[in-house]
C-alpha cells in the first residue's frame, strides 16, 4: 500500500479528488494517511474528517518559526508513515527541515503552464495577461517558488467565450484528473530512480 499524506490550505477538491480516485481503485494500493492543514477552519479538514483520513491541523503562529513547525510536520509524517507527500494548494514555501527529508518524494500541483505565472493567483495571473492558453503542472518541490523540476504538465486552452471562472472550472476538472495519474505513475516506478 502506498501510503501518501496530502498538505492543503483552503477548499479541498484536489484531496477530494485523490480521495475518491482511492475510493474508486482509480488509484487502488494507495492509501491517504494524513491531511496536514495550516489552517484549521479551511474546509478541506471537513473533507478529511467526513473521509476519515487523520488531520493535522497547525498555527504557525503558534510556533516559534517554519523550522519549528517542519520538525512537528516530519514527526507526524513518520507517525504515520507516509511515502509521498502531496502539496495540493499549501500556500506555503516548503523550507529546509522538510526538503532535507522529502525531497524528492514531495510534489506540488500548480494550476499554470510552470515557468509561466508562479505564485498566488496563477489562473488570475494567466487571465490578466490574456494568454491563448494556460494549464496544469505537477512538479517535484524544492526551495524555489513553484520551481522544481517537471513532470508532468497538460494544456488548457483559454477560449473566446470564457471568463475567468469557467476557465478555472476547466482548470480545476484537469488538476482533479491529472494528480491522482502522475501519483500512480510515480508509485510505480522505481523509487530509486526518483531518489
Ligand atoms: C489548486 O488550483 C492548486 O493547483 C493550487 O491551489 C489550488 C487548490 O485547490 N496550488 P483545492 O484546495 O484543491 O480546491
Amino acid at each position: 500500500m502506498h501510503r501518501v499524506a496530502v498538505f492543503a490550505s483552503g477548499r479541498g477538491s484536489n484531496f477530494l479528488a485523490l480521495q475518491q480516485a482511492v475510493d474508486s481503485g482509480a488509484l487502488a494500493g494507495h492509501q491517504v494517511v494524513l491531511l496536514v492543514c495550516d489552517r484549521p477552519e479551511a474546509l478541506v479538514v471537513q473533507h478529511a474528517e467526513n473521509a476519515g483520513v487523520p488531520v493535522f491541523a497547525f498555527q504557525p503562529k503558534d510556533f516559534r518559526d517554519k523550522a519549528e513547525f517542519e520538525h512537528e510536520l516530519l514527526q507526524q509524517l513518520e507517525q504515520v508513515q507516509a511515502e509521498w507527500v502531496v502539496l495540493a494548494g499549501y500556500m506555503r514555501l516548503v523550507g529546509p527541515t522538510l526538503l532535507e527529508v522529502w525531497e524528492g518524494r514531495m510534489i506540488n500541483l500548480h494550476p499554470s503552464l510552470l515557468p509561466a505565472f508562479p505564485g498566488k493567483d496563477a489562473i488570475g495571473q494567466a487571465w490578466r495577461a490574456k494568454v491563448s492558453e494556460t494549464g496544469v503542472t505537477v512538479h517535484f518541490v524544492d526551495s524555489g517558488m513553484d520551481t522544481g523540476a517537471v513532470i508532468a504538465q497538460e494544456r488548457v486552452p483559454i477560449l473566446a467565450d470564457d471568463t475567468e471562472s469557467t476557465l478555472a472550472e476547466r482548470i480545476h476538472s484537469v488538476e482533479h484528473r491529472l494528480l491522482p495519474e502522475v501519483l500512480r505513475t510515480l508509485t510505480s516506478s522505481n523509487p530509486q530512480r526518483l531518489a
